[in-house]
């Protein structure tokens, strides 16, 4: 990450939409799970889905990221909850996870599978989860056919293989899972974890960094996604997939 990048995101509650109810209402939709399921977290971020399932769930949760920081965050976070035994974490990209077949009883991606991309992600982890095993992830996503131009290009340029939900669908089966249910995260999660503390940050960036255009290109970037999410948030937004191998 570059430095301001850092600075931006340092020590927010999480790294892009989410909360407790959508985490724990996909966890839901999973039955026959033991009752401490082992979950690997992966993009996990600061972690606050993993706090979140470890909490309410009992669950054992290995949370991977390659940021150390955010790391370093969730380690505090899960010792100050009392929660240190249950959530375990490890510097590990998601394109190398080298764990034996067959170890997690679910896999968890809050906004991080994009990364590998939505299909080729779904598919990396395969392997990794038991027979019946459970895939959770949340994945921006189109709503409506024929956004607006401004809002299309913007995501085109972010995000090149975002794609409608019934695409991503398709996408679940071709990957060799079947569809358990999915959601749309409602508006609250993206403002009240992720924009509202993002525009705080914003504003004392801008004060900081007034001459510095690299600095400011990131700023305004970041602006306009709130802009976009303000304005279009009919047309897209994050959508949870819960999936069964
Ligand atoms: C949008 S954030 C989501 C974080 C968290 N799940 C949340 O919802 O707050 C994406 C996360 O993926 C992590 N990441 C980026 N590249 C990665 C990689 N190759 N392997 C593992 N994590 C990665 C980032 O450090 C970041 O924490």
């Amino acid at each position: 990450m570059t430095n301001i990048f850092f600075e931006l995101h340092k020590d927010l509650p999480r790294e892009g939409p989410g909360d407790e109810a959508s985490t724990l209402k996909a966890f839901g939709m999973m039955e026959g799970l033991p009752s401490n399921p082992r979950i690997l977290d992966v993009g996990c971020g600061p972690g606050m889905q993993t706090i979140d399932l470890a909490r309410h769930t009992g669950a054992n949760i290995l949370a991977v990221d390659t940021h150390q920081p955010f790391l370093d965050e969730l380690q505090r976070r899960a010792e100050r909850a009392g929660l240190a035994e249950q959530i375990k974490v490890q510097n590990e990209s998601m394109f190398e996870l080298k764990f034996p077949e067959n170890s997690f009883d679910v896999i968890w991606s809050e906004g991080a599978i994009y990364i590998m991309g939505f299909e080729a992600g779904l598919k990396k982890v395969h392997p990794l989860l038991k027979a019946g095993g459970y895939v959770a992830v949340t994945e921006i996503s189109w709503f409506k056919p024929n956004p607006p131009e401004e809002v299309f290009q913007f995501w085109r340029k972010e995000c090149p293989d975002m794609d409608s939900v019934e695409g991503n669908l398709l996408a679940v089966e071709r990957a060799g899972y079947r569809v358990v249910g999915h959601f749309s995260l409602p508006d609250s999660s993206w403002w009240d974890h992720y924009f509202n503390p993002l525009k705080e940050r914003i504003a004392m960036l801008r004060e900081k960094y007034p001459q510095d255009p690299e600095a400011l290109r990131v700023l305004d970037e970041q602006d306009m996604e709130m802009e976009f999410f303000r304005k279009y948030s009919d047309y897209f937004g994050y959508e949870f997939y819960v999936v069964q191998k």
